[in-house]
C-alpha cells in the first residue's frame, strides 16, 4: 500500500523574511530558492509582490528560474490590485500559485478589518474568483483561523472552495492553538465542509507558545495534506513551524503519521546553514535536528551507550539530515585534491574560479589552525558565495591594544573604482577603534544596535564569527556577518558587510531613476 503524500510549502522567503533583521536581497533569495529545490520542497512562497519592487522582482526571478521543479507562490491580500500584481510577478512561472485570503477571527473582523462576517465572506469569494481567472492554482488563507469561530470558518471555507480555491490554508496566525484543539479544528473542517475532499487542506502554525510543530503534526493527523513551514523555524515574532522538525517527525514516526514527504532529508543541514548565513539569524545550539549539539553526546553514560550502539541515545542518524561527521582531517599539508574531494562530499561542486578563492582562504586558515573542520569549510564557502555587492572592500585592518595602552586601528578600504582609502582612529577597545576608523572613511549615518561573537568551529584555534546589526539613519536594520580566526578582523568584516548592504540599498534602481 503506498503511503499518502504530505506537501511541503516553504515560506522562508516570505513569512521567514518577516523576522526582524532577516530581509534578503533578490540574489540571496534566489540562492535559497535553488537550495529549496535541491531539498525537494513542493511549493516555494517567494514573496508578497505588491509589498515592494524587491519582492515583486524576487517572485518574478524565482518563478522564472525554478521552472517546473516546484510550485512558486505569491502572497496577496483579498484585494484585486494585489492579485493583479502577483499574477504579473508570476507570469513567467511554469507552476504559479496565488495565495490570497482574509481574516476570519472576531478579533480580525472587528478590530483590524472593521467589517462584518458577511462582508469578509464576500471579499474572500471575490478574491478567489478573481485570482482563478488569472491562474489555475489559488490557495486561500483564512487568517487567524486558530482563534476563529469554527461555524464561520466552515462557511468561509465552503464558499471559497465553491469559488474555485484549490488549496485551503488554515493558519494559527497568533500561535494560540494547542495540538488537541488544532487537530479538532482541522477534523471539524473535514467533517463539516462540503467540497473539502476536492481540495488540499494546508496548515500554517506560528510558534508563540512553542507549539508550532506539534500543532502542525496534529493537523496532519486530522487530515491536512500540506504543511507551511520555514527553515530553522524563522518567521514573524516567535516564528513558524520548522521544516526540519516536521519533516523528520513524519519520517521517524511512520507508525503514528503514515505519510511521506518528497524532502531529500540529507539536504536539511546544508539548507539550514545557508539560511542562517544569509539572514544572520543564528540557530540555537540545542535546536532539534539542525542545532550544533543535536547529535553531540556529553555525558559519559551516553557516550558509552552510543559507542556501543548509536541508537541507544540517538533516534535519528545524523547522516540522514546531512550532519554526518567526517574522518578526513584537512590541514595545511592537504593538497587541492583532498580539499576538492571533501568539498564535493559536503555537496559543494564549485566552478574553478570559486574553488581557487576557497582554496586560497583555506590555506590562509590552515596556516593559523592545526585542523580545518567541515564547519570551517562551510564558512569559507559561504563567504565566497555571499552575494552582497561591495561598495567598499576591506583591504586591510591593523590594530593595537593593551593595558595600559590606547586601542588604535588603521583601516584600508578599496572603492569600486579601485581608489585606496586609509584612515586611523582610537577607541574604547580595538573593535570600537576599528569601527571608528571605518566610519571616518565611509561617512554613512548608522548606529550599531547588536553585536555578538561566536566560535563557529571547534578548538582553541576556532573561527570566530561576528554577527552585527546596524540601524540606518532612516531606521532600517541591516545584518552583517564576518568570520575569521581573529575576532577583531571578523568584527571588521561583519561591519563592512552590514555597511555594504546599507549602501547598496541606497543605490537607486533603474526604475527609481526613470
Ligand atoms: O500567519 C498567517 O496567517 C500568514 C498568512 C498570510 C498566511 O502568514
Ligand atoms: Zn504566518
Amino acid at each position: 500500500m503506498s503511503t499518502e503524500r504530505v506537501y511541503i510549502f516553504d515560506t522562508t522567503l516570505r513569512d521567514g523574511e518577516q523576522s526582524p533583521g532577516a530581509s534578503m536581497n533578490t540574489e540571496e533569495k534566489l540562492e535559497i530558492a535553488r537550495q529549496l529545490v535541491r531539498l525537494g520542497v513542493d511549493v516555494i512562497e517567494a514573496g508578497f509582490p505588491v509589498s515592494s519592487p524587491g519582492d515583486f522582482e524576487s517572485v518574478r526571478r524565482i518563478g522564472t528560474e525554478v521552472g517546473d521543479a516546484a510550485v512558486v507562490c505569491g502572497l496577496t491580500r483579498a484585494i484585486f490590485n494585489d492579485i493583479d500584481v502577483a499574477a504579473d510577478a508570476l507570469a513567467t512561472a511554469k507552476r504559479p500559485r496565488i495565495h490570497t485570503g482574509i481574516g476570519v477571527s472576531d478579533s480580525h473582523l472587528r478590530d483590524k478589518l472593521r467589517i462584518s462576517e458577511e462582508t469578509a465572506l464576500e471579499r474572500g469569494v471575490a478574491a478567489v474568483k478573481y485570482a482563478r481567472n488569472l491562474v489555475g492554482d489559488v490557495e486561500f488563507y483564512a487568517e487567524d483561523a486558530g482563534r476563529a469561530n469554527p461555524e464561520f470558518l466552515y462557511r468561509m471555507v465552503e464558499a471559497v472552495v465553491a469559488a474555485g480555491a484549490t488549496v485551503i490554508n488554515i493558519p494559527d496566525t497568533t500561535g494560540y492553538a494547542y495540538p488537541e484543539a488544532f487537530g479538532d479544528l482541522i477534523r471539524g473542517l473535514m467533517e463539516n465542509v462540503t467540497g473539502i475532499e476536492d481540495v488540499i487542506v494546508s496548515i500554517h502554525c506560528h510558534n508563540d507558545l512553542g507549539m508550532a510543530t506539534a500543532n502542525a503534526l496534529a493537523g496532519v493527523r486530522a487530515g491536512a495534506r500540506q504543511i507551511e513551514c520555514t527553515i530553522n523555524g524563522i518567521g514573524e515574532r516567535a516564528g513558524n513551524t520548522a521544516m526540519e522538525e516536521v519533516v523528520m517527525a513524519l519520517k521517524q514516526r511512520p507508525d503514528v503519521f503514515g505519510v511521506d514527504t518528497g524532502i531529500n532529508t540529507r539536504e536539511i543541514v546544508r539548507t539550514s546553514r545557508l539560511v542562517s548565513t544569509i539572514t544572520g539569524i543564528r540557530v540555537q545550539p540545542n535546536k532539534a535536528i539542525v542545532g550544533a549539539n543535536a547529535f553531540a553526546h556529553s555525558s559519559g553514560i551516553h557516550q558509552d551507550g552510543v559507542l556501543k550502539e548509536r541508537s541507544t541515545y540517538e533516534i535519528i542518524d545524523p547522516v540522514d539530515v546531512g550532519a554526518g561527521g567526517s574522518a578526513i582531517v584537512l590541514t595545511a599539508r592537504s593538497g587541492r585534491h583532498a580539499l576538492r574531494h571533501r568539498l564535493e562530499e559536503l555537496g559543494y561542486v564549485l566552478p574553478d574560479e570559486e574553488f581557487e578563492r576557497v582554496h586560497t582562504a583555506f590555506l590562509e586558515l590552515a596556516d593559523k589552525k592545526k585542523e580545518v573542520y567541515d564547519e570551517d569549510l562551510e564558512v569559507l564557502v559561504g563567504e565566497t558565495e555571499r552575494t552582497v555587492n561591495e561598495v567598499y572592500h576591506l583591504a586591510q585592518v591593523h590594530f593595537t591594544s593593551g593595558d595600559p595602552g590606547i586601542p588604535t586601528a588603521t583601516v584600508e578600504l578599496v572603492t569600486q573604482d579601485g581608489e585606496h582609502l586609509i584612515d586611523s582612529s582610537h577607541g574604547t577597545g580595538p573593535v570600537d577603534a576599528v569601527y571608528k576608523a571605518i566610519n571616518r572613511l565611509i561617512q554613512v549615518d548608522n548606529e550599531l544596535s547588536e553585536f555578538s561573537v561566536q566560535a563557529v568551529t571547534r578548538g582553541i584555534d576556532a573561527l570566530g564569527e561576528v554577527t552585527i546589526r546596524v540601524t540606518s539613519g532612516d531606521g532600517r536594520i541591516f545584518t552583517g556577518r564576518g568570520a575569521h580566526s581573529d575576532i577583531i578582523v571578523a568584527s571588521a568584516k561583519a561591519y563592512m558587510n552590514a555597511l555594504n548592504r546599507l549602501l547598496v540599498s541606497q543605490i537607486p534602481t533603474v526604475e527609481e531613476e526613470l
